[in-house]
């Protein structure tokens, strides 16, 4: 999908074009020259380099602060000083990255500096919602300048290598890192993955305030069988490169500096020994020219897989294209002998080794291994009230409104009853792997509101239910974030919340999901609330008056019967550090809610995976209600209660008929697509406009809508806007059956709307 170039600015463009051109050769033979003394440098540091040195520089170790196995490093001192350490991870602030730079620079032979990385998933300090969130705002410029703002605070800290983005497609909701993802869509997760690649390492790598970014994980990890982490995956190949591939390839296109391989197996060979994946597709195909490392001891764990054992697993890794070892030291420890043996080449250990000095020498470490360690940047940098501010704005613009009955926005007048056991949690509020959050720091719902409201408002608290039973709660307890829980009787915490919502003309009910619900190792088969919440919220409509649920998860959860009930509910995700004023702002109507859902929200678990661009079957049911002999099922309906791009507003917006610039088109041609937008409601507000393409007839099976273009935009009450997409042959291409990357004649449906449900459609015929 193309930006429309208005007449106005064609002539401008072209003598932009014109000096492009001269830049883009400058350009070119400098980059030319950098690698060639990059190649010079390298070649003459590894002529000087022992094999165990080598072996060393493939060594990832942890700092300890972190971990996510079982399995910890130990000896980190005597290993570097020995050169057996390429980089570290989970070891923070300038003054001990130094201390540990310093044994590698001061105490090994060669002098070889280490890398430094942290999983800054979204946010360092500053913490940004969680990357689902993120996803749900629709806002390229927002997201990029997330991971600007994790950069600026992460590298302030003395880090220069962060493990994001993960861009793994998932359409199953019961798979606890869907958190940590953007969702069910190729075209929104490979924008995505571009905007945050761009924003952790800017333009120049070796800038002391960028960060090299890492996607992960390479490949699939977001379909394990049953939702169940680390699981395998079994998937065409058809449906790796036009549904899940595609986020990948974006940020490799992006000039993603690392990638990381993923703990599952694909196509039958875990991915961290695939050497179609991380060789033929990743570097033969895509061109990647960067680092691959493996997730936290994927190399050790092929032995479960059942591939043999450490020594056999780590060959197999190597020649497959890992570079690096996470954590598991099986490169360490039995490469120097596979060599021996034969098993492995010289050439492969050069090839691994080249890798990761050159991502080092990319980030400046060589020139100066102490670039990032500045010991005062940290001290206005991180946690500054410029970050707080935009980490506010993008969390309040990441909520999605699932229902509205006129209850919202809260008047600033009157009483509110805030209930609920996420009301005053404000180490719940950052989310999953928010490992560097301070959440002390964290603002809760209860401390948040109030500071909006004003002095107007009465608000009164009562916790109301605990999150769950006791074992769920303890089982998600993890990175210090302990759980509090209320042990009086669940009745008794009902009647305090009813007494506090006695005098209320509102409640809002603080519902959902802890944090650690979601997250790595977090799956679950239910994703329902919780049934103490259930009771609660049951006993509250019950008094008749309205209840507001804040819907506090990392995952989209079914929620019919609250649908049902309740008035309104306004998804808040887990917003960061800020989410308890932005929550504020967007009730108090300071802030008109426009996230739309980046994942289909199903009626019932049974319907998983659910999404939105499925394929027809031969039987489909064409209505929503069951029919025997036709795809459906008995017990529910096959739509979703919410589906993907969904999301209200406190105004409404009226679509006019699409317009196209031409309904036959031939070759090379571009169609131009409009429609026009008007804001038929009393707030201003912004809206996330969608274009969908369906492919009528192919050689091959194609889905029923396909995401191809969208642009936020915002219109003041009563205001029209005309909204265009250039759609061009590239928008019609799909990989088939030969993974050609082709498109076909004929017709196809272009559809355009404020979600991928409510749409107007409209024909076009496209001839080669
Ligand atoms: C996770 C990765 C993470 C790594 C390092 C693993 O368990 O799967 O996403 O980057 O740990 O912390």
């Amino acid at each position: 999908m193309m930006i429309r170039i208005s007449k106005l600015t064609k002539p401008l463009l072209a003598t932009a074009f014109l000096f492009a051109g001269t830049i883009a050769f400058n350009t070119v033979s400098a980059q030319s020259s950098s690698q060639a003394k990059m190649k010079t440098f390298i070649d003459g540091l590894m002529a000087k380099m022992t094999l165990e040195e080598k072996i060393g520089q493939l060594n990832l170790v942890v700092g300890g602060e972190a971990t996510t196995g079982s399995v910890v490093s130990t000896g980190v001192e005597d290993k570097i000083k020995k050169g057996q350490v390429g980089g570290i991870f989970s070891v923070t602030s300038p003054q001990r990255i130094r201390k540990v730079q310093e044994l590698a620079v001061k105490n090994s032979r060669l002098k070889i500096p280490i890398i430094f990385g942290l999983d800054v998933i979204h946010g360092y300090r500053t913490i940004f919602p969680i990357p689902l969130g993120l996803a749900a705002s629709w806002d390229m410029g927002l997201i990029q300048q997330s991971a600007r703002v994790a950069a600026q605070e992460a590298s302030a800290d003395g880090l220069n290598w962060t493990f994001s983005p993960m861009v793994d497609i998932s359409r199953d909701p019961r798979w606890g890192r869907i958190a940590e993802s953007s969702g069910e869509d190729p075209f929104l997760g490979s924008a995505i993955a571009r905007a945050m690649v761009k924003g952790y390492q800017g333009d120049n790598l070796a800038a002391n305030n960028t960060l090299m970014a890492c996607v992960k994980h390479f490949a699939l990890y977001g379909a394990p069988e049953a939702g169940r982490d680390y699981l395998s995956v079994d998937m065409s190949h058809i449906k790796m490169y036009n549904d899940y591939f595609p986020p990948y390839k974006a940020a490799v296109d992006a000039g993603v500096g690392s990638v990381m391989s993923s703990f599952n197996d694909v196509d039958g060979i875990p991915a961290s020994a695939n050497k179609w994946l991380l060789t033929d597709v990743l570097r033969k195909q895509w061109g990647f020219k960067g680092l691959v490392v493996s997730d936290y001891t994927s190399v050790n764990e092929m032995i479960d897989h059942g591939l043999g054992d450490l020594k056999a697993v780590s060959a197999l890794s190597l020649k497959a294209g890992m570079d690096m070892d996470m954590v598991g030291e099986g490169f360490l420890t039995t490469l120097k002998a596979s060599l021996k043996e034969g098993k492995i080449t010289q050439a492969e250990i050069d090839r691994a080794c080249r890798n990761v000095l050159e991502a080092k020498y990319k980030l400046g470490l060589f020139e100066d291994p102490f670039r990032y360690c500045d010991d005062n940047r940290a001290q206005t940098e991180i946690f500054s009230d410029t970050h707080r501010k935009i980490a506010r704005e993008t969390a309040a613009r990441s909520f999605v409104l699932l229902k509205n009955q006129g209850v919202l926005p809260l008047q600033r007048k009157g009483t509110i009853a805030l209930v609920g056991p996420l009301a005053d949690a404000k180490e719940n509020m950052v989310g999953t792997w928010a490992v560097s959050a301070d959440v002390s720091k964290a603002t809760s719902l209860l401390a948040g509101l109030k500071a909006v409201a004003g002095s107007n408002v009465n608000i009164v608290y009562a916790k109301g239910a605990n999150v769950a039973d006791s074992l769920l709660e303890a089982r998600t307890s993890i990175f210090g974030k302990p759980w509090q829980r209320d042990n009086r009787h669940p009745d008794t915490l009902i009647a305090e919340a009813l007494r506090a919502a006695a005098n209320a003309d509102v409640i809002v009910a603080a519902v959902g999901e802890l944090a650690e619900f979601t997250g790595e190792a977090s799956s679950r088969t239910d994703i329902t609330l919780p049934q103490s919440q259930r009771k609660l919220l049951h006993a509250l409509n019950a008094t008749g008056k309205p209840v507001v649920a804040v819907l506090f998860t990392g995952r989209p959860l079914a929620i019919p019967e609250e649908d049902k009930h309740l008035p309104a509910i306004l998804n808040v995700w887990f917003g960061g550090s800020e989410a308890g004023y932005a929550i504020g702002d967007v009730l108090f109507g300071d802030v008109n809610p426009s996230g739309k859902l980046p994942a289909t929200f199903p009626r019932n678990v049974g319907q998983v995976p659910i999404y939105y661009s499925y394929k027809n079957s031969g039987r489909p049911q064409g209505t929503d209600e069951f029919q025997k002999f036709r795809s459906g099922y008995l017990d529910e309906r096959n739509s979703p209660l919410y589906p993907f791009g969904y999301g209200l507003s406190y105004t409404s917006f009226g679509y006019s008929d699409i317009t196209l610039s031409s309904k036959k088109l031939k070759g090379a041609q571009k169609l131009t697509a409009t429609i026009t937008v008007t804001n038929t409601g009393k707030y201003a507000g912004e809206e996330v406009v969608q274009l969908y393409l369906r492919d009528l007839v192919a050689s091959n099976t194609r889905p029923l809508k396909e995401l191809k273009g969208f642009q936020k935009i915002s219109l003041k009450p009563g205001e029209s806007k005309q909204v265009s997409f250039t759609v061009t042959t590239d928008d019609l291409k799909f990989y088939d059956h030969n993974l050609k990357h082709i498109w076909e004649a004929g017709e196809f449906t272009l559809f355009m709307g404020g979600n991928s449900r409510d749409t107007k459609s409209i024909n076009f015929w496209w001839d080669k």
